[in-house]
C-alpha cells in the first residue's frame, strides 16, 4: 500500500499498430475513476509510428505520451532513419527514454546518451534515463561502480536536473522474469538517490501484476517502467492497482 506520486511509463518498444491504440480506452477510462488517480502519473512510450495518434487520441485524458529513444542531435539535417527530440515534442511526446539497455547493447555509449540527454531537455522534453548492471557485472559484483559510471557520463554537464527521472533496469531481468530481491532493489536505490541527490527513480524488469507486490514494499521506489506487461492494458491496470492496494 502506497499513497505516494508513482509513475507508470509503459514501454511498447518494437510492438504495436494504429489497432493497438483501442487498448488505451480501457485504461483511459480506469484512470479517470481510480480513486487513487492524484497519486499517479501514466506516460505511454509508443514506437514513433504511433506518437501523433496517441497523442491525438490522449488529447483530453491526463495520460502523457512519451518516445522511445531520439538523435542526439538537436537540429534538423541528413540523418537517414532518424527523429529529433524536436521532431518527437511536436507530435506531442513530453517524455523520452534514453540509454535504454536494447539500444545501449547495439552500440550507444555514454558519450551519445549524454548528447541526448542534453539536447532531449533543451528541446524541452522530459528524460527518462535508463541504467542497469548487466549479468555478467552482478556476477562481478561491480554493480554500483557500472551505475555510478552510467550516471557519472551520462549527466555530466547537464546542470538542471529537474526533468530527469532515472529508470533502474537491471540488464538480466529485463524480458526474462528474473527480478531482484526488495533487500537488494531497496539498497540500489537509495545508492542511485543519494549519487544523484534525490531524483526520481523507477524500477524497470520484468514488472507484472504477479510480482508487483516484491516492489511495492520498496518504499523509495517513485514508479515502474513496464515493457512487455504494459501491451495488455488488463495487466497494466492491474500493476496500477496492486500498487495502491
Ligand atoms: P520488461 O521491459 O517489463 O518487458 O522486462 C522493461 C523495459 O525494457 O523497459
Amino acid at each position: 500500500m502506497t499513497n505516494k506520486y508513482m509513475y507508470f511509463i509503459a514501454n511498447w518498444k518494437m510492438y504495436g499498430g494504429l489497432k493497438s491504440l483501442n487498448s488505451l480506452d480501457k485504461v483511459n477510462k480506469f484512470f479517470k475513476r481510480f480513486k487513487m488517480n492524484k497519486f499517479i502519473k501514466i506516460v505511454y512510450c509508443p514506437p514513433n509510428t504511433l506518437l501523433y495518434s496517441m497523442a491525438l487520441k490522449l488529447k483530453k485524458s491526463k495520460i502523457e505520451v512519451g518516445a522511445q529513444n531520439c538523435h542526439e542531435n538537436k537540429d534538423y539535417g541528413a540523418f537517414t532513419g532518424s527523429v529529433n527530440p524536436i521532431m518527437l515534442k511536436n507530435v506531442g511526446a513530453k517524455y523520452v527514454i534514453i540509454g535504454h539497455s536494447e539500444n545501449r547493447k547495439i552500440g550507444e555509449n555514454n558519450k551519445i546518451i549524454n548528447l541526448k540527454i542534453k539536447n532531449a531537455l533543451k528541446s524541452g522534453l522530459k528524460v527518462i534515463f535508463c541504467i542497469g548492471e548487466t549479468l555478467q557485472d552482478k556476477r562481478k559484483k561491480i554493480t554500483k561502480k557500472v551505475l555510478n559510471n552510467q550516471i557519472e557520463f551520462g549527466l555530466k554537464k547537464v546542470n538542471n536536473k529537474k526533468n530527469i527521472i532515472i529508470a533502474y533496469e537491471p540488464v538480466w531481468s529485463i524480458g526474462t522474469g528474473l527480478i531482484l530481491k526488495s533487500k537488494d532493489l531497496s539498497e540500489t536505490v537509495n545508492f542511485i538517490k543519494k549519487k544523484t541527490k534525490n531524483l526520481k527513480i523507477l524500477y524497470g524488469g520484468s514488472v507484472n501484476p504477479k510480482n508487483i507486490h516484491e516492489f511495492t514494499s520498496v518504499s523509495n521506489i517513485d514508479g515502474f517502467l513496464i515493457g512487455g506487461a504494459s501491451q495488455d492494458p488488463n495487466k497494466f491496470i492491474d500493476i496500477i492497482k496492486k500498487t495502491f492496494n
